[in-house]
């Protein structure tokens, strides 16, 4: 699918990998809605990609159901999901103190990282379905963000890891599904990159992420994730694949 002149969303647009596939798209000229709960930081990614915010909690329908009309009434129908919105947490099943995890911790992250990616996907499509195919017969591509962690997933990891495995694992039977309404869908897994979050990492922490990485050892760039985010959308024969971004690193136990 041609970028230029598509209406895009990008679901976690407001930071991280999110604002950089957002920039990205907006680069290759296509009409940009960062869906995000921090309206303000969304706004200000908005501002940089000449695009709109749109306050959304994927986990909520109803917010979904108006960030979606918002963005149509705003750019028009949409045909690119970028869903990159995630949340991570790490607690180990048993604690030193002998105590259980807490399950709301749990439910929490599977409720966004899994739940929340469906309920705007499965939205997203109806949406998409009915707008009149291009070429190939495409309506629409959508790219779910896992994570290396849905296959390598370190100690406390098993919510966050679950999550993104339930992605993974869905990536396929999307496909699937949406394959007679033209709609096509990926999963990138991406390694360690660069966002706000690792940058709060102490400078060592940071070294020592990169320097597990085969190579490159460094940590990724962001621009790297949205380049590949964008290639995606443009391969019209790449479906229900999952992709790797990690210069070959394979997680270690911790
Ligand atoms: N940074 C990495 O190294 C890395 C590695 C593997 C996977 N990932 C995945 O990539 C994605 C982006 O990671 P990042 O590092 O850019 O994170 P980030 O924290 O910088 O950005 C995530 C964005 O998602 C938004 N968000 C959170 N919950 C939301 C919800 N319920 N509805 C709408 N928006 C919500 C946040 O407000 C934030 O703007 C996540 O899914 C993460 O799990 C990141």
């Amino acid at each position: 699918m041609d970028i230029k002149g598509q209406v895009a969303i990008v679901t976690g647009g407001a930071s991280g990998l999110g604002e950089a596939t957002a920039i990205e798209l907006a680069r290759l000229g296509a009409k940009v809605a960062i869906f995000d709960v921090n309206l303000e930081a969304a706004k200000r990614v908005a501002e940089q990609t000449n695009g709109i915010a749109c306050q959304c909690d994927i986990t909520n329908s109803e917010s979904v159901e108006a960030a979606l009309e918002k963005a149509t009434q705003a750019l028009g129908p949409a045909r690119i999901l970028m869903n990159v919105a995630g949340i991570g947490t790490a607690k180990r099943i048993v604690a030193k103190d002998g105590s259980a995890a807490p399950l709301e911790e749990f439910v929490r992250v599977i409720n966004v990282n899994l739940i929340g990616v469906y309920n705007i996907s499965r939205l997203f499509a109806a949406h998409c379905a009915s707008l009149i195919p291009g070429e190939d017969g495409q309506r629409g591509v959508m790219i779910f963000t896992a994570s290396v962690a849905a296959f390598d997933g370190q100690v406390g990891q098993q919510a966050y890891s679950a999550s993104k495995g339930g992605l993974v694992s869905m990536t396929l039977p999307m496909a699937r599904d949406l394959a007679q309404h033209g709609i096509r869908v990926c999963t990138i897994a991406p390694g360690l990159f660069a966002t706000p979050l690792m940058k709060t990492l102490p400078e060592p922490v940071q070294e020592s992420l990169a320097a597990s990485i085969p190579f490159p050892s460094r940590l990724g760039k962001p621009s790297e994730f949205a380049e590949l985010a964008c290639h995606i959308v443009t391969n019209n024969h790449l479906n229900g694949e999952v992709i790797r971004l990690d210069g070959a690193l394979r997680m270690a136990p911790r």
